[in-house]
């Protein structure tokens, strides 16, 4: 792993690297309010569904550092808060509902014991990314160039990432020639932050249009495809940033195949099918607006989906830190 860290837990604070500001400014956000955090996750300074999900169990904790004891209504507050911050990574949820299980088996020492699990959530990720890299190994059947999406790597997560780490493990392995990093519009996470985590890492890279996947693909310029997952259903239908989609289907037409890697935490059983998962819309800014400046007239119709849902047949495997998952998926069982 690199040497810089996403999200650490230092003197009863939580130090956040400031993602919107990466790659050209390493500042960070030292906080140790629950509602600062909250308005973190919206702006994604930190974002990634692990990243997300960890970054909210420490929020929980730390709400109680001043508030040291037994208060169901704050609880809920505070929980709702946080639950509503990004409606799509189930990550979020699911490290909440950790939380919330252990804040109801307490009498006493609340600050304490809701913190040691919040670093229990942070270190099982580690422990997930780290076995999902070595899951990953077996997509590889020869020096491959890959072609990847959105960031997954250190800064998405509380370990060294998801489909990043497959990615960089291979490469260590000698089994990844070339990386293409999507530059995921319209925030860029390809181009700032996947690039970042490439060059701290030492593998080969260029940045390329969205657009341009097509004709990478078309050129044989891309063995594999590997992305991370916000929420897959028990069929395997998985929504990832806007974009993944698109690719999945250009990967079928070239022949090329299409993985996720991703911790069970984004499994939502609750899920059957994709049509059950809820997808965020972001702020017409986002699109109408590049760093700040206008580029388009503010009152034009946009189209702002967040995230988009591949359908699990077009998805050749599933690493999880249980193993690589192959269709049919049925992550009922
Ligand atoms: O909107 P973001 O930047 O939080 O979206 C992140 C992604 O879509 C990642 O691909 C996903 O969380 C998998 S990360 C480990």
């Amino acid at each position: 792993m690199s040497s810089f860290k996403c999200i650490e837990f230092i003197d009863d604070k939580l130090k956040l690297i400031d993602q919107t500001k990466l790659p050209l400014i390493e500042e960070y956000i030292i906080s140790d309010d629950y509602e600062r955090i909250s308005v973190s996750i919206e702006r994604l300074e930190v974002r990634g569904a692990p990243a997300i999900g960890v970054s909210a169990a420490y929020a929980l904790a730390l709400a109680f550092k001043n508030n040291n004891v037994k208060d169901d209504s704050y609880f809920e507050k505070v929980y709702q808060r946080l639950a509503s911050t990004r409606p799509t990574a189930v990550n979020l949820f699911w490290a909440l509902d950790e939380m919330k299980k252990t804040y109801y088996s307490l009498t006493d020492n609340f600050y304490s014991s809701l913190l040691n699990k919040a670093v229990e959530i942070h270190n099982d990720d580690i422990d997930k990314c780290n076995k999902m890299a070595q899951n990953g190994l077996e997509i590889f059947t020869k020096k491959s160039k890959v072609l990847t999406h959105c960031n997954t790597g250190q800064l998405a997560t509380g370990g060294g990432g998801t489909a990043f780490y497959v990615i960089q493990k291979a490469f260590e392995n000698g089994l990844v020639e070339f990386v293409h990093a999507d530059e995921t519009r319209p925030l860029l996470q390809g181009s700032r932050l996947t690039a970042f985590e490439l060059d701290k890492a030492g593998i080969p890279f260029s940045i390329n249009s969205d657009s341009s996947a097509a004709v990478l693909m078309q050129k044989g310029e891309v063995d594999l495809v590997i992305t991370g997952a916000d929420r897959i259903a028990s069929n395997g239908d998985s929504a990832n940033k806007i974009g993944t989609y698109s690719l999945a289907v250009l990967c079928k037409h070239h022949n090329i195949p299409f993985y996720i890697a991703a911790p069970t935490s984004t499994i939502d059983k609750n899920c059957k099918s994709g049509n059950d998962i809820k997808i965020e819309f972001r702020s017409p800014d986002e699109l109408n607006k590049i760093k700040d400046v206008l580029i388009t007239k503010p009152e034009y119709k946009t189209y702002t989906p967040a995230f988009d849902v591949t359908p699990n047949e077009l998805i050749a495997g599933i690493i999880t830190e249980t193993g690589l998952h192959k269709p049919p998926y049925n992550f009922n069982v």
